[in-house]
């Protein structure tokens, strides 16, 4: 855990001076709901305690300076001409985040920024978001600007898709804001209307990560989100007023599923029924049914498996061996896939053997060694000094 005590000295010792605030925006692990955000579909994220810290100050002048101590890396540049930077990647997201507060017309001025984090690098965990969002609400909070979380969430997310490149949905920025302590978030996509539901007692949120660096995740992605447009395209024929997968019930897909190619079908088919799995599932743990929330959420990794092809045999591995545990409920890849994480729903007395069993089981069949989390659902983004 990040001591925001430790984060003032750090920032101190870097420029001389206390910061005048210190903001954090945690990560976040899906429970159940993938490939769905960008369908303006449902989506059940929790966020996690896992948190990007910014120390920061206001500057009387146009530049944002900003340094990275867990990389050991600083960057410097001026409001007035914002470029993306191949010597410093990490500092495309604090330069897309401020450059897109600059295109709304806000008016800020300098800073003085010190980053550090504890959300696990490229895991899947979305430590860019948290990224993104911190920074976004360090200026907010420099600046007194009037910004909604979900029009901040809105913002990070702009940024990643035109500054860095990375053409992802909604989900992880919106529950770095909306994350809310013991509860999962309901999410549509489509309107960004949300509600916290409580999560159950006596089970634990169980991250496994296999440690696969998730390589060809930008392609992969932006071609499933072809694939989804393609579908659109095709049911447009037969349903002219939709405008998403969201759009598609089950019992339409069924009647028209025959005609469409097969890429295409699998794939709408793991969106439309990935959506009615994050409503019942909603319901299951409203009603605080864990067996059916962790039937659903096997269910899920089937789907994203067979018809999404997103997983890879490190994630079923991984997938396979938690749900072999006595005392998991429930186990699904969590993401966007291609490595990274795993997340189970797991009896809390059943966590010291889960580990053991899925960690051996792992070693075993791959060589490797998987790193777990247990999580706690968190608040979203919030001030925590100044
Ligand atoms: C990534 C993206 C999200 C979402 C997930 C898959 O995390 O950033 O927007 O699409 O993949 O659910």
């Amino acid at each position: 855990m990040v001591d925001t005590t430790i984060v003032c000295t750090q920032f101190e010792q870097h420029y001389g001076y206390s910061p005048e605030i210190v903001v954090r925006a945690p990560g976040r692990v899906n429970l159940i709901g993938d490939h769905t955000d960008y369908n303006d579909g449902f989506v059940l994220p929790i966020a996690i305690d896992r948190t990007t810290y910014i120390a920061a100050r206001p500057r009387d002048d146009q530049q944002v300076r900003v340094v990275a101590v867990d990389i050991d890396d600083q960057d410097a540049f001026g409001l007035d001409h914002i470029a993306y930077s191949t010597n410093h990647p990490w500092s495309n997201y604090v330069r897309g985040v401020v450059k897109e507060i600059l295109s709304e017309q806000h008016h800020i001025g300098g800073a003085e920024l010190l980053i550090t984090s504890d959300v696990p690098r490229g895991a899947g965990l979305s430590s860019s978001a948290a990224l993104e969002v911190a920074v976004g609400y360090t200026f907010v909070k420099l600046y007194n600007l009037e910004m909604a979380h979900t029009s901040l969430a809105l913002l990070a997310q702009r940024a990643e898709n035109t500054f860095v490149g990375v053409q992802c949905g909604v989900m992880d920025q919106l529950i770095s804001v909306l994350g809310h302590d013991g509860h999962a978030v309901r999410i549509d996509c489509r309107d960004l209307s949300n509600y916290i539901v409580p999560l159950y007692q006596n089970t634990s949120i169980v991250v496994c990560n296999s440690n696969m660096e998730r390589m060809l995740t930008n392609s992969a992605y932006n071609q499933r989100r072809e694939e989804c447009a393609e579908a659109v395209r095709r049911f447009k024929t037969w349903y002219p007023d939709i405008v998403a997968l969201r759009d598609i019930t089950p019992a339409m897909f069924d009647q028209h599923a025959e005609a469409l190619p097969e890429t295409v079908r699998a794939r709408a088919r793991h969106v439309v029924s990935e959506n009615a799995r994050v409503l019942r599932s909603t319901t299951a743990l409203e009603q605080h049914d864990v067996m059916t929330f962790g039937a659903l959420m096997n269910e899920s990794h089937t789907s994203l498996r067979n018809d999404y092809e997103v997983s890879i045999p490190e994630l079923d591995i991984l997938v396979t061996s938690a749900q072999q545990v006595s005392g998991c409920y429930g186990a699904r890849l969590t993401g966007a896939g291609f490595g990274g994480c795993i997340v189970s729903v797991v009896d809390t007395n059943a966590v010291e053997s889960f580990r053991q069993s899925v960690a051996e089981a792992y070693q075993k069949a791959t060589g490797r060694d998987t790193t777990i989390y247990i999580c706690r659902a968190t608040d979203g983004v919030n001030q925590v000094k100044g």
